[in-house]
Parts: C-alpha cells; sequence; structure tokens
C-alpha cells in the first residue's frame, strides 16, 4: 500500500526537483515545493488542488528557512519526508581562482542545506517513517576539472549526511544521499564538456522515487557511470589525472580559447 506523505521538497521548480515533484504529487502524496521562482509551483499546485503547499524563499537566507518550517507546521504539524534538493553549480576558471565563487556555492549546497536540515529535524521526529534527504552528486566519487567549488560543497553534503545518518539512527529518522549523475537541467544545459550517460530529469526523478521507497542509505545513477568514476578513483595519482585531463579534454580547450 501506498503511503500518502507529507513532504518537503526543495529546489521543484526546475530540472530534477520539478520532475520529482510532478512524480509525489501524481501519487497523492502532500507536497510543501520551494524555491525562489515561484510560476512552475503554481502551475503545478494548480493542477493538483489541496495538494501542494508553494512556498517561495531564498534559502540563503536563514530567517525565510524558520518561516518555512513554521508554515508546514501550520498546515501538517509534521513531516514525513524532507528532501533537500536545491542546488548551484558554477565552475572555476583558472587561472582566476575564486574564493567568492567558492562562497557563493557553499552558500546555497551546504549551508542552506544545515538550515533547512536545523528547520526539518523537529517536524521529522513528529513524522511517520521520517525520512531526510539530501541530493548530492556523483562528483564526489571523482575529482573533476573545474568543479574545485562545486565538488567541494558535494562532498561536504556526503559527509554531512553520512555523519548525521549515524546520529540519527537511534531516534528512527533515516538518511538518503543522492548522488546523480549527468542529468539533462537548466543546471548542465550550457556545460560546454562531453557528459556521458546523461539521463533526463523525469528518469532521474524515477529513480530517486525508486530509491527513496526502496529505503536506500544512498541512490546513484547511472550504475555504469558511477563504476567508470570509482574505478578510475582507484587507480594511481598519476594514472587518474592523466585519463581525467584527457576525458574532460573538452572542457580545458574550452578554457585556452577564451
Ligand atoms: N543536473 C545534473 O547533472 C546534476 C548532477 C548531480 C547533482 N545535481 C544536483 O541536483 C540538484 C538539482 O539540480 P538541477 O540539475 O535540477 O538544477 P536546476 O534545474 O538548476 O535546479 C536547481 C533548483 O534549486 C533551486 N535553488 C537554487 N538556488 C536556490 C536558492 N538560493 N534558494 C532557493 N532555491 C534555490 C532552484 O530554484 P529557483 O532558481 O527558482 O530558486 C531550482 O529549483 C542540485 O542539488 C544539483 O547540484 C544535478
Amino acid at each position: 500500500m501506498n503511503l500518502q506523505r507529507r513532504i518537503w521538497l526543495t529546489g521543484a521548480s526546475s530540472g530534477i526537483g520539478l520532475a520529482l515533484a510532478e512524480l509525489l504529487a501524481a501519487e497523492g502524496h502532500r507536497l510543501a515545493l520551494t524555491a525562489r521562482r515561484r510560476e512552475p509551483l503554481l502551475e503545478l499546485a494548480a493542477r493538483y488542488p489541496g495538494q501542494i503547499l508553494v512556498i517561495t524563499a531564498d534559502l540563503t537566507d536563514r530567517d525565510a528557512i524558520g518561516e518555512i518550517a513554521e508554515q508546514i507546521d501550520a498546515a501538517w504539524g509534521a513531516l514525513d519526508w524532507a528532501i533537500l534538493n536545491a542546488g548551484a553549480c558554477e565552475y572555476m576558471e583558472l587561472p582566476a581562482f575564486s574564493a567568492s565563487l567558492v562562497e557563493r556555492v557553499m552558500q546555497v549546497n551546504v549551508l542552506a542545506t544545515a538550515n533547512c536540515i536545523e528547520a526539518a529535524l523537529p517536524l521529522l521526529r513528529r513524522g511517520t517513517q521520517p525520512r531526510l534527504v539530501a541530493v548530492g552528486s556523483s562528483v564526489t566519487y571523482l575529482p573533476l576539472p573545474r568543479a574545485e567549488a562545486y565538488g567541494a560543497s558535494k562532498a561536504a553534503l556526503r559527509y554531512l549526511m553520512q555523519s548525521l545518518e549515524l546520529d540519527l539512527v537511534d531516534e528512527g529518522i533515516a538518511t538518503t544521499l543522492v548522488s546523480p549523475g549527468f542529468v539533462e537541467t537548466p543546471m548542465t544545459a550550457n556545460n560546454d564538456f562531453p557528459m556521458p550517460m546523461q539521463l533526463t530529469s523525469a528518469r532521474a526523478a524515477q529513480r530517486i522515487l525508486i530509491g527513496l521507497e526502496r529505503g536506500k542509505r544512498e541512490i546513484r545513477f547511472p550504475g555504469p557511470f558511477i563504476a567508470i568514476l570509482r574505478l578510475v578513483a582507484a587507480l594511481p595519482g598519476w594514472l587518474r589525472v592523466a585519463l581525467t585531463k584527457r576525458k574532460t579534454g573538452a572542457a580545458s580547450q574550452h578554457q585556452e580559447t577564451n
């Protein structure tokens, strides 16, 4: 039997989040959808009357996150799943290493997510079969060029979630880390390098939902892509660097011409 869950999903206005919101709504779950852009959330809410709370907010604003939690509390009094999917990606363009870029990416991917976790936990403690979910990235399996900030932010998220898993297990709150490979979304639309085995956002959302319903602690896909990343990561350093540079050559060529 399918449980009708109370779910907070961040980053629901485009890409993976929007596709996941579509699937969850179609399954009859109650959703609190957040993002800065309101229109896509309202459009979905109009198709599922009474099922969706639309809460626009910038997640880098800590007070705004507190207000989201208050609205969810007032509406449902608890959360069964919190799916923290909102994220941002900016690439580093060496030789101009930018600490401000690192700060911006960390702000969204790590600090905003941490603020969301702080806001979600009291609600999850009152939920049914509660699960805290964060969307990381397969980039954490193998360091890639230009991903200094993005990769570091997702590596931080991986550790945060795995550490939290240990501390939440006695309370009965499960955790899931989602580690997608390349997915066709606005985030990747302007990427100028090869994106092997890229999935559509609908397919990625399906993979995530199946994994969540099976109670997986990590959902990673596509399998063959992750296997290659892990294999290359396990090679001796000189070979790993040479192979990674060669396979991402398009990116370096782009840098040289700019
Ligand atoms: N696409 C991929 O290949 C890929 C691979 C691995 C992991 N991921 C991860 O998957 C997640 C979803 O990314 P996506 O590819 O679907 O990209 P996307 O279409 O750009 O979606 C990002 C979502 O995050 C929201 N967001 C960003 N900054 C925000 C902020 N400050 N406050 C509130 N919401 C904010 C955006 O909403 P608004 O702009 O409306 O605020 C949007 O809904 C991210 O965590 C990303 O790192 C993506």
